[in-house]
């Protein structure tokens, strides 16, 4: 966690509760799934030992570097035991599941169990969230979470924050267990991935914004990203690149016309041309190198507002060869033609594929591994998806778009019918399921959550701080915390912790407790 946090750190320590007459509750976001710490505080200075076998080498510097950037000094020693004073890291997977961990807190000793290295990891902040709330209460948590996927998407495409946000982003993302971070790096207005096959996407491509067609180049080098996906597996969270076609692909046709399939005059050149031959193994090639840059299993492709542009494909020579030779009679069914031969090239390189639910709209084959269901005004398509058997990622408009406003007084950001509430977003998705009458057996098939973060109108960090900050924190506690144990009054008290935590950060956060904190930031005003 970065240095500022460490101010507030020392400050807060420093104000550790006395002890109370009552069981402690837990100060930890997202709420654990089972607490028991009594009201007897023990000293996290006394804890002068991290004990851990060597597969947990990493786990146990993040914890000692945080306890150091807290003012506690720790040294690290190979499976040191039993002895007083120490925090004694282990894995148990026979006993305790992926992400889980159990925490027992005693007048001398700390022992941090996880089913595998991120429940340990998970142990650890709910360890140091614990600290920064003001001190450590003996007794036990027993934690798992709700759901595998707990997600954060952020467009580059629109406007570019570059890489000291994103990791500020993943470092807060850590601390509340989210663990997906599902990056869009192309679109109309920008290409941000470097390509070493074909330069032009970056240096043509890369150039201008969605405020400012003219605006400097701005991109990711391999390097860069391949820094970043370390950096966030050293967090525990994957990294899913986006790759959008075949829609959304201005930014590359500006760069190679000769693959553009054209577009409408609202849409300019939106899509790459599925006719040609020559537009897969381009788009092959492109996504041997990105699946070369990061560990995920996943690679997302988009697919969404196709028809934003495809209107053109009908009077394009190529598409209309392709689909006379394929026996397509529809756009749409050129559409389909051309995500199932992505995902067979993806195959072959032994990714997943992700793909956003405009995808069923068409007959769609299990070569799509999993959706990012996004249209929040047809639940009929999150059905459809999990009646199909596609692993399904929940991030409807309503709630979890988080550049819809979040206070209906807000006026820069997309309000429709409403806003998109910490409320609402701390309730999902219990009550929409009710409302959908999604079933057990549908259920199963739900990896998870995200909010997603379109930039259109951040374009600059107080914006972007302004619409991701605190709502990233009921996102974390929606998507970890069990159904049974969510307590909207609870979390506003511990979410006092995250407010002081970002005044450290000194993030342009909206704060719901005083408007007047941090006014909303100009600008254009889009529904
Ligand atoms: C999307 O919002 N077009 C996925």
């Amino acid at each position: 966690m970065s240095r500022s946090l460490l101010g507030t750190a020392l400050a807060l320590a420093l104000t550790v509760s006395c002890s109370q007459a009552v069981e402690h509750k837990s100060d930890v976001i997202p709420s654990p799934a089972d607490v028991r710490l009594s009201d007897k505080s023990v000293d996290i200075n006394k804890f002068n030992t991290v004990s851990c076998p060597a597969l947990l080498g990493q786990e146990a510097d993040f914890l000692a570097t945080g306890l150091r950037q807290r003012g506690v000094e720790t040294d690290i020693a190979d499976n040191a035991g039993n002895k007083a004073g120490a925090i004694i890291l282990a894995v148990d997977s026979l006993n305790l599941g992926e992400e889980s961990y159990s925490m027992t807190v005693s007048r001398n000793r700390v022992r941090i169990t996880g089913g595998d290295a991120a429940g340990v990891f998970y142990g650890i902040q709910t360890l140091l969230q614990q600290v920064d709330a003001g001190g450590l209460y003996t007794g036990t948590v027993n934690d798992s979470p709700r759901y595998s996927w707990r997600g954060y998407m952020l467009d580059e495409s629109r406007h570019f924050a570059g890489k000291e946000k994103v990791r500020q982003i993943l470092d807060i993302m850590a601390y509340y267990k989210l663990n997906r971070f599902h990056w869009h790096l192309t679109d109309a207005p920008g290409w941000r991935i470097e390509i070493k096959g074909w330069p032009l996407l970056t240096v043509v491509g890369g150039r201008g914004n969605y405020s400012d067609p003219g605006a400097p180049v701005r991109y990711y080098t391999q390097e860069e990203i391949s820094e970043i996906v370390s950096y966030a597996s050293s967090l525990h969270i994957e990294v899913i690149p986006e790759i959008d076609m075949p829609g959304h692909a201005s930014a590359a046709n500006r760069a190679y016309p000769q693959f553009n399939g054209g577009g409408t005059p609202q849409f300019k050149d939106f899509t790459f041309n599925v006719g040609k031959e020559e537009t897969y193994s381009y788009l092959t090639s492109i996504l041997r190198e990105v699946a070369s840059l990061f560990h995920s299993e996943y690679i997302h492709i988009g697919g969404d507002e196709v028809s934003f542009g495809s209107s053109a494909w009908l009077a394009d020579s190529y598409v209309k060869s392709m689909m006379q030779r394929e026996g397509l009679s529809t756009i749409k069914e050129a559409e389909g033609y051309f995500i199932h031969r992505m995902t067979d090239s993806l195959k072959v390189m032994g990714k997943k594929v992700l793909g956003w639910d405009d995808m069923l709209d068409f007959p769609l084959d299990n070569s799509v591994n999993c959706i990012t269901w996004w249209r929040h005004d047809r639940p009929h398509s999150l059905k459809k998806a999990l009646d199909g058997g596609f692993a399904t990622v929940m991030c409807p408009r309503k709630p979890l778009y988080f550049d819809f406003v979040q206070n209906d007084s807000h006026n820069v950001g997309r309000k429709w019918d409403g806003c998109c509430p910490l409320e609402d977003v701390y309730a999902f998705p219990d009550p929409w399921f009710k409302e959908w009458e999604i079933t057990a057996e549908e259920e199963r098939y739900i990896m998870g959550m995200q909010a997603n973060l379109w930039s259109e109108l951040v374009h600059n960090e107080d914006r972007l701080d302004f619409l991701t900050f605190p709502r990233i924190c009921a996102l974390a506690e929606a998507a970890w915390t069990p159904a049974e144990k969510k307590d909207y009054g609870d979390f506003t008290r511990r979410m006092e912790n995250a407010y002081r935590l970002f005044d450290s950060l000194g993030l342009y956060y909206y704060d719901d407790r005083n408007p007047e904190h941090h006014p909303e930031p100009a600008g254009p005003v889009i529904k």
